[in-house]
Formats: C-alpha cells, sequence, structure tokens
C-alpha cells in the first residue's frame, strides 16, 4: 500500500475536541492504522480529530473533509472493508469498524490487505 495519505507534509489537524472529552472510547481503524473515537461521533468527527482531511478528491486529487456536514455535498466519502461507500457526516461511529480514504475494492479485487 501508498504511504497513508495523511504523511504529506504541511498537513496539520484542524479539528480538535474542546468538551464531551469523558464520553466512552471507541476503536476502529482508517486505513490500516487503529485509532480511538468517542460513542456518539460521527465517523467524520472521529476521523478528522485525529487526521487532517478524509481523503483526495478522485479527479482533482485535492484534499477532501466534508463541506455541509449533513448529507447533501458528498465530499465525506469513505468505506468500508466491502468497498460500500458511506457518508462519514452522517453515519455514526460503529466499534470495530474498518474505514479507508479509497475504495478498497477496485475491479473486484481487494486494494487493501485486512
Ligand atoms: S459533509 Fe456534506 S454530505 Fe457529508
Amino acid at each position: 500500500m501508498d504511504k497513508p495519505h495523511w504523511h504529506e507534509e504541511g498537513n496539520t489537524i484542524i479539528m480538535h475536541r474542546v468538551q464531551e472529552l469523558d464520553r466512552t472510547p471507541i476503536v476502529f481503524s482508517f486505513d490500516g492504522q487503529d485509532i480511538t473515537g468517542f460513542e456518539g461521533d460521527s465517523i467524520l468527527i472521529a476521523i478528522l480529530t485525529r487526521f487532517p482531511y478524509l481523503r483526495k478528491n478522485e479527479f482533482s486529487h485535492q484534499p477532501r473533509s466534508g463541506f455541509c456536514l449533513m448529507g447533501a455535498c458528498q465530499e465525506c466519502w469513505v468505506w468500508d472493508q466491502q468497498g460500500e461507500r458511506i457518508r462519514s457526516c452522517s453515519t455514526p461511529l460503529q466499534a470495530g469498524m474498518e474505514l479507508f480514504s479509497t475504495s478498497p475494492v477496485i475491479q473486484g479485487e481487494p486494494a487493501h490487505e485486512s
């Protein structure tokens, strides 16, 4: 697998938790790295408090981190292990989720090792 997208220079995390820090931790993975979110997080919040952005646009290759935060713009897609596209701003985080910044399935073959 290529280097994870967040390793590029100049990327900084722009979303920081300022309250509700006592919620139950939930472990999930993003691009093969185990990370911790909190019960009640959307997938978008759980990822963006740990990484500078969610994915890169498939055409412009520019970083994407969501835009509307209400399920309308389609800027917050991530993918699950089966290659299903997930709207991260409106999907609750669940323990054990395996999520990816690109589809793990390309032409019927897994693109990521599980
Ligand atoms: S941020 Fe717009 S649909 Fe998720």
